[in-house]
């Protein structure tokens, strides 16, 4: 069965100690009441992952990176590879999302290579997409996720394939504290589903987790995450109080 994944995502925020501290709140929590179906990954800053690695039971919560570099190492200053993220202890590596492609270029073609870069380092993508309020407002969001999707991950084979996890993110609800409504999640979350059989077979989209992102709350967790394709979230603003963080978690 898919597994149900509920990652923060803390973008620039917190300094080192808050991000500690925060990590270390929602690991107490869930070592006391197991959020046992539920993935847990805390996406952190490049800074912050060998802190948080060592304050979490890594059995329980898995640590994320936010991005990774495009090439493999070499000149290229202030880059992060995707080794160097292997070697922290961290799992997972959130790739695509709307903000770097927004604010800073990242193309299909970067994120051809940052996602082969990080299978090869068997690190698992959380592979973001989403549309902008135009698109939805224009009515072809399904074409420019399908789009996205097959300049991207599509190119992989099924088994590299399989191993990723799937974040869609309509740009409209991201930190707007406008959710897209269950049905239209739901909608969106069914007919990826649906590209993902017909390019690798049932059985793979059976078994990839896709995500919801996108001002996600406690109070509205439950009912997105009721929905059979809806297999959890890639929470932002929620994600930086432990408490809301918690409770979406919980919201399973
Ligand atoms: P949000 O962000 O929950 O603050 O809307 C989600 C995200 O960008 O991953």
């Amino acid at each position: 069965m898919r597994k149900k994944v509920v990652a923060g995502n803390w973008k620039c925020n917190t300094n080192l100690q808050e991000g500690v501290e925060l990590a270390k709140a929602v690991n107490e929590a869930v070592a006391k009441d197991g959020a046992k179906d539920v993935v847990v990954v805390l996406g952190t800053p490049f800074t912050h992952i060998t802190s948080v690695v060592d304050a979490v039971d890594t059995n329980r919560i898995g640590v994320a990176s936010q991005n990774c570099a495009a090439e493999a190492k070499g000149a290229y200053t202030g880059e992060v590879s995707a080794a160097m993220v292997k070697s922290t202890g961290a799992e997972y590596v959130i790739l695509g999302h709307s903000e770097r492609r927004e604010y800073y270029g990242e193309t299909s073609e970067i994120l051809n290579k940052k996602v082969a870069l990080t299978l090869e380092n068997g690190l698992t993508p959380i592979y973001c997409c989403g549309e902008a309020l135009d698109i939805r407002e224009a009515g072809t969001q399904n074409d420019f996720v399908k789009t996205q999707l097959e300049e991207t991950v599509f190119n992989l084979s099924a088994e590299d394939f399989s191993k990723i996890i799937i974040a869609y993110e309509p740009i409209w609800a991201i930190g707007t504290g406008v959710t897209a409504s269950s049905e239209q999640a739901q909608e969106m979350l069914a007919f990826i589903r649906g590209l993902i059989a017909d390019k690798f077979g049932a059985a793979v989209a059976e078994e990839t987790s896709i995500l919801y992102g996108g001002s996600c709350n406690p109070k509205n967790a439950n009912e997105l995450f009721a929905n059979p394709d809806i297999d959890g979230g890639l929470i932002g603003g929620a994600s930086l109080k432990a408490e809301d963080f918690l409770a979406i978690i919980n919201a399973y």
